[in-house]
């Protein structure tokens, strides 16, 4: 096939863009396959935030990462909360959203936490990073967060971001899209968050 599927076009977009030595954050960490690729990309040099409120989700991230936890933290708790936890410059934050497979299918990502955790990321996100989410709305609720994404994600500043919507138009039963946001300038008020977070 020459168009990429779903998430290979996401390995592609995240090998682009993450180097050696980088800060990233998993803000899904589900099963920690995600983790688990970044773990790899940044190396021991680099650093992974990994976050799922499941207790469940982060045994099987901690499980998954092996060896590669010396540069992981996982962390239980919401991706709302990820500038409590992440006080230097990311080059990436992967969202995998709705729930965790195999598991409890009514606990799934909110609309209004998921979009608090992307402003806190776009905040952190160096320029050249991007932020990843993959959109699953077939499940129940899911529609509700795909709208509220989609509005959000297009009122962000043109002069700041490039936003991207890719997306499979011509297959059945609700399949998953991508957004990425590109931070291509910086903005004044991310300076002065790190400076807080750094001297605060
Ligand atoms: C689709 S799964 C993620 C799959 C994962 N990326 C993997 O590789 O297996 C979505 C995850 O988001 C988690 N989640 C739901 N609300 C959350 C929140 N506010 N903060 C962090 N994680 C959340 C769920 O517990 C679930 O594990």
């Amino acid at each position: 096939m020459i168009i990429d599927p779903i998430l290979p076009f996401v390995k592609t977009l995240l090998k682009k863009t993450i180097s050696t030595g980088d800060t990233v954050v998993d803000a899904t960490a589900g099963n920690g396959h995600d983790t688990l690729f970044l773990a790899q990309l940044v190396g021991s040099s680099g650093h992974v935030y990994a976050f799922d409120i499941q207790k469940t989700a982060v045994d099987a991230t901690l499980l998954r990462l092996g060896d590669l936890r010396n540069h992981t933290t996982v962390i239980q708790t919401g991706h709302e909360s990820i500038s409590k936890f992440v006080t230097k410059e990311i080059s990436v934050a992967v969202f995998n959203l709705g729930y965790l497979p195999g598991s409890d299918h009514s606990i799934i990502t909110r609309p209004a936490t998921t979009i608090e955790a992307i402003e806190g990321s776009l905040h952190l996100l160096k320029v050249g990073g991007l932020i990843v989410l993959v959109v699953y709305h077939g499940h129940e609720g899911g529609n509700l967060e795909r709208d509220a994404l989609l509005d959000y994600v297009k009122t962000l500043s043109q002069s700041t971001f490039q936003v991207l919507k890719y997306e499979f138009i011509n297959q059945k039963n609700n399949p998953p899209f991508v957004l990425a946001i590109e931070k291509i300038k910086q903005n004044y008020n991310d300076k002065q968050n790190l400076l807080h977070h750094s001297f605060g």
